[in-house]
């Protein structure tokens, strides 16, 4: 079995009756959502909350009943995927533009889950460009401030080579940086700038991540 689908299908074990299950994005997540569907035509009772549109469409196809972040008091448990994930237990998330509305979700939720197949842990973060979520105006600027600090940055586009737009109207700069020595500093940096809306850095956030390689599924408690 494909490796993102153990652990989507895992990571929907967690889900009880009564339950409000925040919905993360991306390909791993998607198959989380998938089994989750299934459950609920099973009989499962819950409610939703999903963290895109893309994510959204597919637990609506799917009949998972949904409210928005703003609908409800607290979520219990979160599940999405991870772009890199260090020995710390700090992640890069964004891969997929929906890192807003993910960290908001993930901030609103008792317990966080991340999903992911083995190539996602490593050492230290950077290796995967880091997404910096900035308003269009002043988006230049940012570049430029980017790149003088040797962050490398590229705008993100979408599949017309056309500047991607997040679900929320943003733009997405990614920071090729290689090698984040103290993730923390850059975080408060990037929080401090005027124009960025969120970046990728999800530091001492994740709760439970659900591993999945060739040699089956391993389930790390990580705070
Ligand atoms: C979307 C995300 C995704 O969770 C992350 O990119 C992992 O995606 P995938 O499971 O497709 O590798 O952060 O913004």
């Amino acid at each position: 079995m494909d490796l993102k689908q153990m652990v989507g299908e895992k990571a929907a074990e967690f889900v009880k009756d009564g339950m409000v299950v925040g919905l993360g994005t991306g390909s791993t997540a998607y198959y989380m959502v998938e089994a989750i569907g299934k459950r609920v035509k099973e009989g499962l009772n819950i409610i939703g909350v999903t963290t895109s549109n893309r994510t959204q469409e597919q637990a609506e196809a799917l009949g998972i009943p949904l409210k928005s972040v703003d609908e409800i008091d607290r979520i219990d448990i979160t599940i999405d995927g991870a772009d890199e994930i260090s020995q710390a237990y700090q992640g890069i998330k964004g891969g997929g533009a929906a890192h807003l509305f993910e960290k908001i979700v993930a901030d609103n939720s008792d317990k966080v889950i991340w999903i992911v197949d083995d190539s996602k842990m490593v050492e230290e973060l950077g290796a995967f460009p880091l997404p910096v979520e900035v308003i269009p105006y002043g988006s230049q600027q940012l570049y430029r401030l980017f790149e003088d600090k040797g962050y490398k940055p590229t705008f993100r586009q979408d599949t017309n080579e056309e500047l991607l737009m997040t679900d929320a109207g943003h733009y997405i700069i990614d920071l090729h940086m290689e090698r984040i020595e103290r993730p923390h500093e850059l975080a408060e940096w990037l929080d401090g700038l005027t124009g960025v809306v969120e970046h990728g850095l999800f530091l001492d956030r994740v709760n439970t991540i659900i591993v999945g390689s060739e040699s089956g599924v391993e389930i790390i408690e990580a705070r």
